[in-house]
């Protein structure tokens, strides 16, 4: 396993990526009502992506071994689905939850973010799951800095989620990025402290829990990428594209409208 460590450029070129990468989820952002299409928020990414940040779409076309290539620009992942929903023309309707996650190459960089939408009002329980989920990822975020265990970021969020009675899905980590979209090493979203790789400075690293209102166990669907809750309860997912620091972290992937950072985030340098 090999983690690469950013230089000065790689870094400069990892917080343009990652803040477009915002600015794209930023865009979407009003688009997100009952009756639009993930078709259509794909097709506005896509134009977006190409047209105003002069960058590229990761995920189209993207085809790691054992898959086929992925058909569109974004994912979006709605109520039981966990990850990489395939945008459909079924229209999002009040009370939806959504999972948009982005990814896109700029002067070959990677940035790499998700963020959920409620669609109109949403149920409590739904906005529990979204804001919990929220504040788990940054949970885990908090624990970057140099010399840091990839396990202490896993279990501080696996202990605050399940503390909140939510479980965590294990299938799917977070993951090195940089001039490739997955890069090691891997991040998981459960673990014990002090165990797997020490994080250096200079490393970029994806955290993004995904985490489900009942058990942790998912399945399949016969499209060969969307994956859903067995049990069918609701899933929600963040994701930050962040760079380990001599003393801390830097998040990349925020922007002008960036939703808040939870009042229990301390500031790192
Ligand atoms: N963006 C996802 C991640 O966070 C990966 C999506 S792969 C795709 O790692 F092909 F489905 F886009
Ligand atoms: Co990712
Ligand atoms: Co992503």
């Amino acid at each position: 396993m090999t983690i690469t460590i950013k230089d000065a450029q790689g870094i400069a070129g990892m917080r343009v990526a990652g803040r477009l990468t915002a600015e794209l989820l930023d865009y979407l952002a009003p688009f997100v009502k009952p009756g639009v299409t993930t078709n259509e928020l794909n097709d506005l990414a896509e134009a977006y992506t190409t047209e105003v940040l002069g960058a590229i779409s990761a995920p189209l076309n993207y085809a790691p071994s054992g898959h086929n290539p992925y058909p569109k620009s974004i994912c979006t992942s709605v109520n039981h689905q966990v990850c990489h929903g395939i945008p459909n023309d079924k229209p999002l309707k009040k009370g939806d939850i959504v999972n948009v996650d982005v990814t896109l190459i700029k002067d070959g960089w990677h940035g790499d973010s998700s963020r959920m939408y409620m669609v109109g009002e949403v149920s409590v329980a739904a906005r529990r799951l979204c804001n919990l989920t929220y504040e788990a990822m940054w949970k885990g975020i908090m624990k970057v800095r140099d010399g840091a265990y990839l396990g202490d970021i896993g279990h501080a969020i696996q202990t605050f989620a399940e503390g909140q009675g939510l479980s965590v899905v294990r299938e799917f980590c977070g993951h090195g990025i940089g001039a490739k979209f997955h890069e090691d090493p891997q991040v998981l979203h459960y673990g014990r402290p002090g165990t797997l790789d020490q994080l250096k400075a200079g490393m970029v690293i994806t955290i993004e829990p995904m985490l489900n209102a009942g058990r942790r166990e998912i399945k399949e669907m016969g499209d060969g990428w969307a994956i859903v809750t067995k049990d069918r309860s609701l899933s929600a997912q963040w994701e930050h594209t962040v760079l380990v620091t001599p003393t801390g972290y830097e998040v990349l992937t925020l922007s002008a409208n960036s939703p808040a950072i939870p009042a229990f985030v301390t500031p790192s340098a």
